[in-house]
């Protein structure tokens, strides 16, 4: 399928989504926003798609929600459209894992969008910023909720309220990203990443996403009584059977996704 502001290309079970506004820093516009709910949901329903990665450019992952689009916009027009509130919800809804591999800024909106997916992977030059306070606006689509349970109150208060830009290594640092690869080897590192990923149960792996997701969602105790009925219920898989059986016969497990 032809997208106007993504090139989206499918390799080894991984869906390779790339932003691709090279004008506008990426920045987050309706039509992509649109785009990129259809893109996610198009590879969550393909068999061909195991795994997700969505990426910008060298420069810019994403440079916020499109500020030029939205400027103008009235209360009313904002929450008659629920600006933001559709596309985001449809994105949550992918049951595949979703790595965001970014490089050079992600900020605003765009960060936003990285911490929506299930990890990030960063260069080297990755910039993150919340600096929606220097538009007169606080974030959008989860950035005072999602940056303060990744990186603690402190440091989002910080990045909030100043609108300052946090480096790669101050990223990896404080549990924003699970890791920083040098700039040239973004891409491949993140496609290595996602292939691992398909080689196991499709099936275990979105029951992973579920339980890690559900951390955000409730309490300790009522989070791990869901996570210990997901461990029971997947006792009745096949993959569960051949996982255990092909570590005890000492061979690599294949698994069916059932
Ligand atoms: C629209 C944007 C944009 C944005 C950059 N551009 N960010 N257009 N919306 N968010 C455009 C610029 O207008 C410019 O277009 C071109 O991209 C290149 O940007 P420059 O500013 O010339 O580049 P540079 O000097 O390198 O500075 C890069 C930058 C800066 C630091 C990233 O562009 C910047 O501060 N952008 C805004 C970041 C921001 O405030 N983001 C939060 C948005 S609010 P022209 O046509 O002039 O060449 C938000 C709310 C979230 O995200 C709500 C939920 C989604």
């Amino acid at each position: 399928m032809a997208y106007e502001t993504l090139i989206v290309e499918i390799e080894d079970y991984v869906a390779l989504i790339r932003l691709n506004r090279p004008d506008a820093l990426n920045a987050l516009n309706s039509a992509l926003l649109a785009e990129l709910g259809e893109a996610v949901a198009a590879a969550d329903a393909n068999d061909k798609v195991r795994c997700i990665v969505i990426t910008g450019s060298d420069k810019a992952f994403a440079a916020g929600a499109d500020i030029k689009e939205m400027s103008e916009k009235s209360f009313v027009d904002a929450f008659t459209d629920d600006l933001f509130g559709t596309n985001t919800e449809d994105f949550l809804r992918c049951r595949k894992p979703i790595i965001a591999a970014v490089a050079g800024y992600a900020l605003g909106g765009g960060c936003e969008l990285a911490m929506m997916c299930d990890f990030i992977i960063a260069a080297d030059t990755a910039k993150f910023g919340q600096p929606e306070i220097n538009l007169g606006v606080v974030a959008g689509i989860g950035g005072t909720q999602r940056l303060t349970r990744f990186v603690g109150k402190s440091k989002s208060m910080d990045m909030h309220l100043t609108g300052r830009f946090m480096d790669a290594a101050e990223a990896e640092r404080s549990g924003l990203v699970s890791r920083v690869v040098p700039a040239n080897k973004l891409i491949s590192e993140a496609m290595a990443t996602a292939r691992k990923i398909t080689e196991k149960s499709a099936l275990t792996a979105m029951a992973v996403k579920e339980a890690v997701n559900r951390s955000y969602e409730t309490t300790l105790r009522e989070g791990v009584l869901f996570e210990r009925r997901l461990f029971h219920a997947l006792f009745a898989t096949e993959d569960q059977k051949e996982g255990m059986s092909a570590f005890l016969e000492k061979r690599q497990p294949q698994f069916r996704d059932r």
